[in-house]
């Protein structure tokens, strides 16, 4: 019986920490954010690009291709975790929902 007192005092704990991760993931709440528009990529940039800082930091920019292009690999550089696959696109996605409109030579 006492070899397993130990688990059985850790056990709701575990169980507690484990309640806890869910509320916070990022997709309860941004997913329903209105101003990310939806497209292929978009759950890709909010898992990648999020867990740092808030999606607004980013959606608030306008680039061109080249300008989300040195970006994301500024990000991944930083330490933002993807293949190169999905950092190709979320530089499409951001490109096509935020682009740099102002801007001919985009
Ligand atoms: C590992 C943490 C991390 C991840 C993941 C991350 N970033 Fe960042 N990001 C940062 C930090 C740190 C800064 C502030 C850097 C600075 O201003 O020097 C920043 C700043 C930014 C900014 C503001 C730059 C400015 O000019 O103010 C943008 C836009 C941005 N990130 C986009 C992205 C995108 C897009 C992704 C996903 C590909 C991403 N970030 C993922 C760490 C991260």
């Amino acid at each position: 019986m006492t070899r397993w007192l130990p688990i059985l005092l850790l056990a709701p704990l575990f169980a507690a920490v484990a309640a806890q991760g869910q509320p916070t993931r990022a997709e309860g709440s941004t997913l329903q954010n209105p101003a990310l528009p939806d497209g292929d990529g978009r759950t890709t940039f909010l898992r990648v690009c999020s867990s740092c800082h808030a999606p607004e930091i980013v959606t608030h920019q306008r680039l061109n291709h080249a300008g989300w292009e040195d970006l994301v690999y500024m990000m991944a550089d930083q330490g933002a975790v993807a293949t190169d696959g999905e950092l190709d696109q979320i530089i499409e996605y951001l490109s096509r929902s935020f682009p740099d409109e102002g801007n001919p030579s985009a």
